[in-house]
């Protein structure tokens, strides 16, 4: 039987942790990526991890014809597709808004073309918790109402939803659509994690880094929030958690009829602030974490995190590491990616 699964982006952060969970789970990944936001080291690195070194070519999405040539090459062998391929910094879409709706909306409607073409139906997208902005409810479900974007990149995951779900009435598509939470950690043998090119984008990163030395303090954004200690709160999950919610989503969408919709929250849906990630990450780590209050971030939300009644009782999904294991494992990753 075909197990073969076509995951774009796989080089990347949350796509090498899933491409290693396909590979123990009897999956035959076939990884596509531009390696504008990846490293190659990483086809290495899993290869050390599974034993197996997973199919991968280098394919820019934007270009349907490169694209058409993967789905030729594998016809009739491609299960299903997780697309995780995208261009994801905030701010950055804020300076370059046309650059992120070219590239998010362009790769993934060349891919549900390829897949109507060659009659592949389902696929995982990757999507965020950044769709519901400042949640009137808390924890957020998935039927909480969808909040104009803050930032280009925040709506490109918006207008992807859109275009699948109409993509999935029109086409005998099955369509599963993954609101991420906030993935943290790395995998356990502190070979695959998140890479930083320049400064990090987000808070864990930033701890680690302080921890380290090589940033004199964590900057906390907002002591005022209407939250119990004032700092913002998050649902953290851990990036191994999150890659095996793919599984689940990839076998439930394969189970749908044809023209199926279905979007999930994946979190762990407990809410922590940013002070008390900090002081997890030292009574985890036994290493002080300097830090200041200063001005909020604009953009910010005050507080989200997951309600994950629905991703348990239909995906079967529960996460099953501690924000204990989440600290511990960013902080081996931070200190093997300085040895290296
Ligand atoms: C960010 C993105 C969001 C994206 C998500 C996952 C922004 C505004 N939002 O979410 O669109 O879907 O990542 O990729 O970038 N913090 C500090 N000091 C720091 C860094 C962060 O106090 O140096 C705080 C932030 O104010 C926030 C929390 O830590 O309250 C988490 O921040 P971050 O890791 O950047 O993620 P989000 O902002 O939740």
């Amino acid at each position: 039987m075909a197990n073969k699964v076509l995951v774009t982006g796989g080089l990347g952060y949350i796509g090498s942790h899933t491409v290693v969970e396909l590979m123990n789970q009897g999956y035959e990944p076939l990884i596509i990526d531009n390696l504008l936001n990846s490293d190659i080291s990483v086809l290495d690195r899993i290869e050390k991890i599974t034993g197996n070194r997973p199919e991968f070519q280098q394919v820019e999405m934007r270009d349907k014809e490169q694209l058409q040539e993967v789905f030729w090459s594998n016809n009739n062998q491609i299960v299903g597709v997780i697309h995780f391929a995208a261009v994801l910094l905030v701010g950055e879409s804020v300076e370059q808004p046309l650059h992120y709706y070219f590239n998010n909306l362009t790769s993934t409607i060349n891919l549900l073309e390829c897949m109507n073409e060659f009659d592949v139906k389902s696929i995982v997208f990757s999507s965020s918790c950044t769709v519901y902005g400042n949640p009137d409810q808390l924890p957020v479900s998935e039927n909480a109402p969808i909040k104009p974007s803050i930032s280009p990149y925040g709506n490109t995951k918006k207008v992807c939803e859109d275009i699948l779900k109409d993509a999935s009435i029109a086409h005998p598509l099955k369509v599963v659509s993954l609101r991420y939470f906030n993935p943290i950690g790395a995998h356990k043998s502190s070979l695959i994690g998140e890479f930083q090119s320049g400064p990090p984008h987000h808070l864990v990163p930033f701890i680690t880094e302080t921890a380290t030395g090589k940033r004199e303090k964590l900057n906390i954004f907002g002591g005022d929030w209407n939250t119990p200690d004032g700092t913002c709160v998050r649902d953290y999950i851990h990036v191994s958690d999150l890659a095996e919610a793919h599984i689940n989503a990839m076998e439930y969408a394969t189970k749908q009829s044809v023209n199926s919709f279905n979007v999930f929250n994946v979190g762990s849906g407990d809410g922590y602030s940013v002070l008390e990630m900090v002081k997890s990450f030292e009574k985890t780590t036994g290493v002080k974490v300097p830090y200041e209050i200063v001005d909020r971030r604009p953009g910010d939300v005050e507080a989200v995190y997951a309600d994950t009644t629905k991703v348990t009782n239909e995906l079967g999904f529960k996460t099953k590491r501690s924000l204990d294991d989440m600290l511990k494992s960013a902080w081996d990753w931070e200190q093997a990616l300085a040895k290296e």
